[in-house]
């Protein structure tokens, strides 16, 4: 197993540091139990990018997945999170199930529990026309954990409130001020008053972000504000954030960044890495 860019014990824990190139699921297989805080992650979309980086067909995907995915597990704290960023292919004028074949297989098979999927909505869908579908501006970020007690720094990723609030707050009814039930009777209750005075808000689970990746090289590199996000989500200083499918090293180069303990797992020896912000 050779590492690159990055030598050594940087902090003389269980976990070795650095890149390593091979395959993830060997490298995987000598880390340590219970050792990792968060996996973020990109693998290959099963052959969608075979002439680039291979891949492995739809067929043959979870069962191939699932393989490094008990490795993930394993590896995982209790309190840890992984994070998938996935989409599924369009094949013979239809949607492939590989993805949703491969969320229960991983629920069912490997022990994972699904916590949330957040859709991320590409801002800027790049321009085509295709007979039965629309372009495609959105991916999958599927959240899962091994068990329910997840470290997750919700006020970490806290977004601005928006204008709107401005007007709508200097302009509140008397039932504004208290909570008021739905017309529907759908028991879904709302307070505009509890916005009064805050700048910022929790975000949805769709996040509204370009597809845009400076300086990488890679075909399939994830924009910085991705890792970004889920790195501030879900560990804190000094924690481990792995990418198995290391591509360019963007999760590598934002983990670090961020005082997190970066490592990355990448079977193509000569990716273009950048490891430094
Ligand atoms: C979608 S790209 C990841 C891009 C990355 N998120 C970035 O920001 O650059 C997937 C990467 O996984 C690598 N890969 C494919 N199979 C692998 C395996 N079994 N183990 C480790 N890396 C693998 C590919 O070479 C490719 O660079």
């Amino acid at each position: 197993m050779l590492a690159r860019g990055c030598t050594g014990n940087l902090w003389g824990g269980t976990v070795p540091d650095g890149v390593y190139f091979g395959d993830c699921l060997d490298v995987m297989s000598k880390l340590p139990s219970d050792s990792v805080d968060l996996i973020v992650t990109s693998p290959p979309y099963a052959d969608a990018r075979k002439h680039t980086y291979g891949g492995v067909p739809p067929s043959e995907y979870v069962e191939w997945f699932c393989e490094r995915a008990e490795q993930m597990f394993r590896i995982l704290k209790p309190t840890g999170s992984f994070v998938l960023n996935i989409k599924e292919k369009a094949q013979d004028g239809e949607r492939h199930t590989y993805v949703l074949d491969l969320i229960l297989a991983l629920k069912r098979n490997v022990g994972f529990r699904w916590v949330e999927e957040y859709i991320w909505h590409k801002t800027t869908a790049a321009p085509g026309k295709w007979k039965y579908r629309f372009r495609d501006s959105w991916e999958r970020l599927l959240h899962f954990s091994k068990t329910p007690d997840v470290k997750m720094n919700q006020d970490a990723v806290k977004v601005p409130i928006g204008d709107w609030t401005t007007k709508r707050l200097a302009n509140m009814s008397k039932n504004d001020r208290s909570r008021q039930e739905s017309a529907t009777n759908s028991k879904v209750g709302r307070c505009i008053a509890n916005w009064d005075g805050k700048s910022t808000v929790y975000p949805t689970n769709v996040l509204h972000k370009s597809p845009v990746a400076h300086n990488t090289g890679h075909s399939a590199a994830f924009p910085e504000w991705l890792p970004e996000f889920f790195i501030k989500l879900f560990t804190d200083p000094d924690d481990v954030v792995l990418d198995p499918f290391l591509g360019s090293g963007t999760t590598y180069r934002v983990a670090a960044r961020l005082g997190r303990k970066p490592m990355g797992i990448e079977m193509d020896s000569d990716a273009p890495l950048r490891l430094e912000a």
